[in-house]
């Protein structure tokens, strides 16, 4: 019986899958064959379409020359569960696959080219992921958290998941957000936060009926269900009186745990930890290493072939602001590159991007590529927690690009090197539109086909989610809004690399001293001289040095030191030169100015576009340009003029900063 597709709570944005996107789909005659429950999914899909635009669907016929616009054959033998190949001869277009969510995203592929797909001649082309795990991590809360709300760092309304304390009773929506994820590549997510309160604690227990019901409702869009556990559960849930990692009890009370999630889940993918990490319980209270905790964990998932991700995000959280010899830029890297090698084959070790977290700019983490016998995973924000809060425009492919192509080891790039997958911080919730900003969608989508695909150019990724999310007419302006937006949200926020100066808590808005001195570790040391963190083996913390070559010998130097990095790796004079040919401070200056010049641009050419684009995303959009540029010139005259008072020099161009 075909699926229906999942229809839409009014109101809700059909986002990268209006019906329109179907059209060319819809009007032909298609055949599908094979069986199994995604091909049911597929047919409903099609069926949907063909109901909209007078097309016709067959089952499992034989496929006669010309008979059919569209073949969608799951017969074939010789790919993998996720691939298909799409060719065109003699009018009939022909996708094939193993697997049904190869036929799924063979499908969701046809309809991404649209009428491109049925013209023409198309040689058999084969598509395959080039990671296998291309994951979402909600940052969701079960119940109301006092400080963090529903979902932690979440800026598009509630958790799509969870209501009222408890999973929603009507998961419609939650098939519909399955779908969207399948037609960008999604093929699996975590439905809680990181940081496991108690209440969520429970879900791997005696609450596990609720993620098995979020789990079904995501299972015919080939995607897999993963739940963030607290490694402290055998004390918190069992009664044990304790959670060492080498204690027979606790390994005992996994196994048995375990075993029960896989009996309500049967594809379960497995547990995703944040251990010994602000403030999180972990091996490191009973004197074990990490290895020893992940690979508790990974022994539990073994025998029904699920994963344990741990994260490596773990660094001291209360650090004395005097210590200058503590780096936490340093921690990850120290922690774990000594356990290399000692990670089970099922774990894999989860990677911030960058070394502190998912500031605008960041160096690559050097623990990419310094870690070759251990599988790792890195770690992506698709919320924009540091990048403006989803009130600003800030499309991040251009920056997930540079990190995913970076070379970070002699002929591997980091795309290549995260065998475990990449995955991401979601930024969807209930709101209308997914994504708060309805322009956010474009980063959720781009996060998936990246992950598909990490050479991909992002421009294209992006020209492909405009077209399928307002067809034809507003595209070129619409490029040029996100083109860029990436580098203005950096220009006018904290200058080359040096990260933070945001409210302390929230983390929205400019507070340059916020967390000067505060206990996280995160500083820019400015003085009345200079400023920046000295991150060189020479003179510093000696970071630079985790690097491999060239990396470690180009950061060494200030003179090496690409720009936009320099304050991430040194601390310079305000009148340093920078390879641009300006001084610091007047960079500081002219990019904050140049930024909010920006702004202003893209605000007036998102007004330009008013007649071709929907009026209530046109006017939800352009509320929140109001409050970019708002929060843009608060950035631009705190950053101005705190640089101008320290240092006493002021702008060259003579424009206005606050004395
Ligand atoms: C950031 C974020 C936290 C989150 C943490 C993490 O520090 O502000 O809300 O818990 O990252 O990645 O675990």
């Amino acid at each position: 019986m075909p699926l229906p597709v999942p229809v839409l709570p009014e109101g809700v944005d059909p986002a990268w899958l209006p019906p329109a996107a179907f059209r060319a789909v819809g009007s032909g005659r298609t055949l599908i064959r094979g069986s199994g429950p995604l091909v049911e999914t597929v047919h409903g899909e099609v069926a949907e379409a063909c109901r909209r635009f007078g097309g016709r669907v067959v089952r499992d016929a034989e496929p006669e020359g010309g008979a059919y616009d569209l073949v969608l054959d799951l017969g074939v033998h010789d790919l993998g569960d996720e691939d298909f190949t799409l060719a065109r001869q003699g009018g009939t277009t022909a996708v094939t696959a193993s697997g049904g969510r190869g036929l799924l995203y063979g499908l969701f592929h046809v309809v991404r080219l649209g009428e491109a797909a049925f013209t023409g001649e198309r040689e058999r082309e084969r598509h395959h992921p080039a990671l296998a795990l291309r994951m979402l991590d909600h940052w969701d809360n079960v119940a109301v958290h006092p400080v963090m709300g529903q979902v932690e760092r979440g800026y598009a309304g509630g958790s799509l998941f969870w209501e009222d304390g408890r999973a929603r009773g009507d998961l419609e929506r939650v098939r519909a957000y399955g779908r969207l994820l399948a037609a960008c590549g999604i093929n699996a997510v975590a439905v809680n936060n990181v940081n496991v309160h108690e209440t969520e604690a429970h879900l791997l227990t005696d609450r596990i009926g609720e993620v098995a019901a979020i789990a079904e409702a995501l299972q015919p869009y080939g995607i897999r269900t993963h739940l963030s556990v607290s490694f402290a559960a055998p004390v918190l849930l069992g009664g044990l009186p304790t959670a060492d990692p080498l204690d027979e009890g606790v390994r005992g009370w996994w196994a048995e745990a375990t075993g029960a999630v896989y009996e309500a889940i049967p594809d379960f993918g497995g547990y995703v930890v944040k251990a010994d990490s602000e403030g999180q319980p972990g091996p490191f209270a009973y004197g074990r290493s990490h290895a020893d905790g992940a690979n508790l964990l990974a022994a539990a998932l073994e025998p029904y072939g699920g994963t344990v991700h741990w994260r490596a995000f773990v660094y001291d959280h209360c650090q004395d602001w005097r210590d200058r010899g503590t780096d936490r830029a340093r921690a990850a890297y120290d922690h774990f590159v000594p356990l290399d090698g000692a990670f089970a084959d099922n774990a894999v070790l989860q990677v911030k991007h960058g070394p502190i977290d998912f500031q605008v700019r960041e160096p690559v983490s050097p623990l990419i590529g310094a870690m070759p016998g251990t599988r790792l995973a890195v770690e992506l924000q698709v919320t924009q927690e540091y990048t403006g809060q989803q009130r600003h425009v800030c499309w991040l492919g251009p920056m997930w690009s540079e990190v995913l192509r970076f070379p970070a080891e002699q002929g591997s790039s980091v795309g290549e090197l995260t065998r475990g997958g990449l995955i991401a911080v979601s930024n969807a919730g209930d709101d209308p539109f997914w994504t708060g900003h309805p322009l956010a969608q474009a980063n959720l989508y781009t996060f998936g086909r990246l992950a598909w695909r990490p050479d991909a150019e992002p421009g294209e990724v992006l020209d492909e989610w405009i077209g399928l999310t307002f067809g034809p007419g507003p595209e070129a302006g619409l490029h040029a809004v996100f083109d860029g937006s990436w580098r203005t949200y950096e220009k006018y926020t904290a200058p080359l690399g040096v990260g933070f100066m945001v409210q302390p808590g929230h983390h929205y808005g400019p507070s340059v001293d916020g967390y000067e001195y505060s206990p996280w570790g995160t500083y820019h040391f400015a003085d009345r001289d200079g400023i920046g963190v000295d991150r060189s083996v020479a003179t510093g913390t000696g970071y630079a040095g985790q690097y491999a070559k060239p990396w470690a010998e180009l950061y060494e130097s200030p003179d090496t030191c690409p720009d936009e990095l320099l304050l991430f790796f040194h601390h310079v004079s305000y009148g340093h030169t920078l390879h641009s040919g300006k001084t610091v401070i007047q960079h500081i200056y002219d990019t904050h100015f140049e930024g909010v010049a920006e702004v202003e641009e893209a605000r007036e050419l998102w007004a330009s576009l008013a007649g071709l684009v929907d009026p209530v995303r046109h006017t939800r959009v352009a509320e929140r340009y109001e409050e970019q540029l708002r929060s843009a010139r608060e950035w631009r005259d705190q950053i101005n003029s705190y640089f101008f008072r320290k240092s006493g020099v002021p702008d060259e161009r003579g424009r206005r900063v606050h004395p």
